[in-house]
């Protein structure tokens, strides 16, 4: 049968990662890139496949049942590769009710197209992306792996852990064939500058403050994105049917160690006196609820899938940092208007 494959969120971050890679490497399968463009959704991030004759983009919202429902008919849908969602924790704290409705909402009624749709006779995926964020927080040991227990803690975790119960449910009342990942923090090009990496990265070229929640002491486990693009790839081929794989980068650092390293790589780039930009540093105000560490045990994906992180983290980011210097058009036109306006609004409240 032939693989017309729906990428929901294909305009965002990771997902136009993974719309590149499927694009690029499978010229049999048809991708259809659904997105709803909100403001993290953008489609000069996968501009390079825009003529693929392979791809096409639809402008939908997963939260329309009945233009999700004319898109999945029309194209003549698969398989599923879900990634569309609400996605920054911050935003969740001030504004949960787009989290609920996209996040909760909007997967179920992917969930139930595939469910009135699909022939169990045939060979379909139904593979959900999802996040670290649902096991919760971790002390200063430990690891998070497919057995932790899950404890969302935010609205967005909150909304993300619904979504994964969603799936499994799915899969345990209907049979249907869904497959799930969770994942770290990914870091690379193409990523809205409100998360730390690019955020950070921003304000030091501007030398502008770097907010800093907290004592900066949180740990976050960073993975490349075109690692977690690979592990996608990898999953949706090979992984079994009703399982669920932890994607991570083995690559913990505190957000203080992690901001320090950014200034010093930049300082060294734009040719200033090093530990100019470190002096930028501002500890703001707390993220509600923050939660203290993640760390994924990522042993499952690699001993029975193979896949593993490929690129080390003072490489990738130094490539994310030459990325987001030589992108000053696209950063310029991605934070102009609402963003400057969110921007102002929440940095002023926290300094
Ligand atoms: P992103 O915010 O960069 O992109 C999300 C995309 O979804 C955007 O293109 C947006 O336009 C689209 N979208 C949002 N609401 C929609 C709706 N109602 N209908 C259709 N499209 C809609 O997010 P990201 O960081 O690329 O994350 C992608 C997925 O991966 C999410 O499901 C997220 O939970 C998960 N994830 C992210 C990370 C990370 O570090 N960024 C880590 C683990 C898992
Ligand atoms: O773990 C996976 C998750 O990683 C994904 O599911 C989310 O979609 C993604 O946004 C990310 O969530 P985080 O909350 O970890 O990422 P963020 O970049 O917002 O923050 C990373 C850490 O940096 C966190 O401890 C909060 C801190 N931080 C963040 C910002 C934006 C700051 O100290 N200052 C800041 O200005």
């Amino acid at each position: 049968m032939k693989k017309n494959i729906l990428i929901t969120g294909g305009a965002g971050f990771i997902g136009s990662h993974v719309i590149r890679l499927f694009v690029n490497k499978y010229s049999d399968y048809q991708i259809v890139n659904l997105d709803s463009l909100t403001y993290a959704g953008n489609l000069e991030n996968i501009k390079d496949i825009e003529n693929a004759a392979n791809y096409s983009f639809v402008k939908c919202d997963i939260r329309d049942m009945d233009a999700l429902k004319a898109v999945f008919i029309k194209e003549k849908i698969t398989d599923i590769i879900h990634l569309a969602a609400e996605s920054h924790v911050d935003r969740s704290i001030t504004g949960p009710m787009d989290f609920i409705t996209t996040n909760i909402v909007g997967t179920a009624n992917l969930l139930d197209l595939a469910r009135n749709n699909w022939d169990s006779a045939d060979d379909h995926v139904f593979y959900h992306i999802s996040t670290d964020e649902v096991y919760g927080s971790l002390g200063a040991e430990g690891f998070f792996t497919e057995e932790t227990a899950y404890d969302p803690r935010s609205p967005y975790s909150a909304s993300k852990a619904s979504s994964d119960h969603l799936v499994n449910a799915y899969a345990h009342t209907y049979g249907l064939p869904v497959k799930m990942s969770n994942c770290s923090n990914n870091y690379g090009s193409h990523q809205f500058p409100e998360k730390l990496i690019p955020l950070m990265i921003n304000n030091i070229r501007h030398s502008k403050t770097l907010p800093i929640y907290g004592t900066g002491e949180n740990v976050r486990d960073w993975l490349w994105v075109e690692d977690h693009a690979k592990a996608i790839d990898v999953i949706f081929h090979k992984g079994k049917l009703g399982e669920t794989y932890n994607i991570g980068g083995w690559n913990e650092w505190t957000n203080i160690d992690l901001v320090k390293l950014l200034c010093q790589i930049i300082d060294e780039k734009l040719h200033r006196e090093i530990g100019t930009s470190e002096k930028l540093i501002n500890f703001v105000t707390d993220r509600a609820g923050h939660d203290m560490r993640y760390a994924i045990d990522a042993s499952k994906i690699k001993n029975e899938l193979g896949w593993e992180p490929s690129v080390q983290f003072e490489e990738g980011l130094i490539k994310t940092v030459d990325w987001y210097l030589a992108n000053e058009d696209w950063l310029g036109a991605i934070t102009s208007g609402a963003y400057q306006t969110y921007y102002k609004n929440f940095y002023e409240k926290k300094s």
